[in-house]
């Protein structure tokens, strides 16, 4: 049992913006591509404590539908970097019952990445202990605005009346349609922002800004933030009575 952790109240889905890590390498005078890499190592610590923490769903921006405007050499090692953790975490993965799935406009991505992203969806599907989604070449408006199309062309071919969309039939129609809405959304490095993320899922969120780069988001930091979780009074619009 984790001393200090009340696991009743512990949010079950945590999403991740993981900033600052060009910022950590400037900081050692590091091609930024170091920065990614550490990233990509403080995210293996964390995915594997998660289920420690009963978070059952994990969700990480890695790559925004606008960081396309980066350099494109730091894009090309970026996807480089994910392919490669996609091919060298299956088995650890797949060992510790991680299921692993993608958000976002895939059909951007080289095919070598593609592919391997599918394959680990493929490889990982049985995870039942923690489901990690990974946004890539995500944006939530992109995401709602595909939505929208998606209905208009429904209603077009007379499959749905326009009286019957409500709340959830636009949840069903989202790229996190079988995910319940994140409880607690983490930002690193100071930033004060949501940045294009999960605009509509965030609705009710609970947010907790930390300036740790994320290369160096340990476990340690996770727990601290979730230790302070249950203090949180989530009244979702109700007036807590
Ligand atoms: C933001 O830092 C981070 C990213 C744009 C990429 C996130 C990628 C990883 C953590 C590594 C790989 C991911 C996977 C899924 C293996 P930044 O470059 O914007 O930092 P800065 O604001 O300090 O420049």
């Amino acid at each position: 049992m984790n001393a200090g952790l009340n696991h009743c109240t512990m949010p079950r889905h945590v999403a991740l913006i993981m900033d600052g890590n060009g910022r950590w390498a400037a900081k050692r005078k590091l091609p930024r591509l170091e920065g990614h890499r550490a990233g990509a190592e403080a995210l293996r610590a964390i995915v594997q404590e998660c289920p420690k923490l009963d978070v059952r769903y994990l969700t990480v921006f890695a790559f925004s539908t606008e960081n396309w405007r980066r350099d494109p050499a730091e894009v090309n090692e970026l996807m480089a970097l994910m392919r490669d953790y996609a091919d060298s975490e299956i088995n650890q993965l797949q060992e510790n019952g991680v299921r692993v799935e993608f958000i976002g406009d895939l059909s951007r991505l080289d095919n070598g990445v593609a592919a391997q992203l599918e394959t680990i969806t493929r490889e990982t599907r049985s995870g039942d202990r923690l489901r990690l989604t990974v946004a890539v070449n995500y944006g939530a408006r992109a995401e709602i605005t595909a939505a929208l199309r998606h209905l208009a062309a429904r209603i077009d071919k007379g499959d749905l009346d326009p009286d019957d969309i409500n709340e959830s039939v636009m949840q069903t129609h989202l790229m996190t349609a079988d995910l319940p809405d994140p409880d607690l959304i983490i930002r690193t490095s100071g930033e004060l922002r949501l940045s294009n993320f999960l605009l509509w899922q965030s609705a009710y969120s609970e947010f907790e800004f930390v300036d740790t780069l994320w290369p160096d988001f340990t476990p340690e930091v996770l727990r601290d933030i979730l230790i302070r979780y249950p203090n949180r009074s989530r009244r979702f619009g109700a007036n807590g009575k």
